[in-house]
């Protein structure tokens, strides 16, 4: 049988979000007997439908939604755009209704990352509204607990809702230690509880 992997799904324009997406692939990976597959979305256009390349130049390739219907777990991560998520990754989510009809993600484990450029400017209203689409799909949503001792000294990114990063104005700011320990234990925590709920199978892939 095929290893059963999380699913990292992002989408970042500048790479903050990239860097995360890196380092919760980095914690489901600390957990034996499961493997992260990293995947990205192309971007869209706000006048019409871009036409991408099938492969990207670099990083991670573009997400089907075969890979999405076979993950054991899912992490979502997105910039904060005007307090939501980013286009690219509601639109291939607008995509997955097939997956809604035959109910492939219920009871699978998802978590959820974002990236801003201020520190308040949105980060839990972007992790909550990212959740929605996950729990009409019967998804088991998963936070970060407060038992993460990051969460309780955090200067920069870190809430209950998910991993996050605050990224400054010119998006200059790497992730801080606690951000990137935050972000290892969301995918860690996603890890255990595909397995613990029971999600064993991964793809042909
Ligand atoms: C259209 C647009 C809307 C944005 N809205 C917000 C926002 O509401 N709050 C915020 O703090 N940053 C906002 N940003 C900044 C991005 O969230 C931030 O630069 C993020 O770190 C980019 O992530 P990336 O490097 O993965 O692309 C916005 C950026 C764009 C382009």
């Amino acid at each position: 049988m095929a290893e059963p992997y999380i699913l990292v799904l992002y989408y970042s324009r500048h790479g903050a979000t990239a860097a995360m997406a890196s380092q919760v692939a980095r914690g489901v990976e600390t957990i034996a007997g499961i493997g992260a597959r990293l995947r990205t979305v192309p971007a869209i256009s706000a006048t019409c439908e871009a036409v991408e390349d099938t492969i990207p130049a670099d990083g991670p390739l573009y997400c089907e939604l075969d890979e999405l219907a076979a993950c054991a777990g899912l992490v979502l991560g997105s910039p904060t755009r005007f307090g939501n998520m980013a286009a690219p990754l509601k639109y291939f989510l607008d995509q997955s209704s097939g997956l809604w009809l035959s109910g492939a993600l219920i009871d699978k484990p998802a978590a959820v990352f974002t990236s801003t450029s201020s520190l308040h400017g949105g980060q839990e209203s972007t992790l909550l509204s990212m959740l929605l689409p996950l729990l009409h799909h019967g998804m088991v949503v998963a936070g970060l607990p407060y038992s993460e001792p990051g969460l309780m000294t955090a200067t920069a990114g870190g809430t209950p809702y998910g991993a996050s990063h605050w990224a400054g104005p010119d998006n200059q700011k790497r992730l801080d230690p606690q951000e990137a320990a935050l972000c290892r234990a969301l995918g860690a925590r996603v890890g255990r509880l595909a397995l613990s709920l029971g999600q064993h199978s991964g793809d042909a892939s």
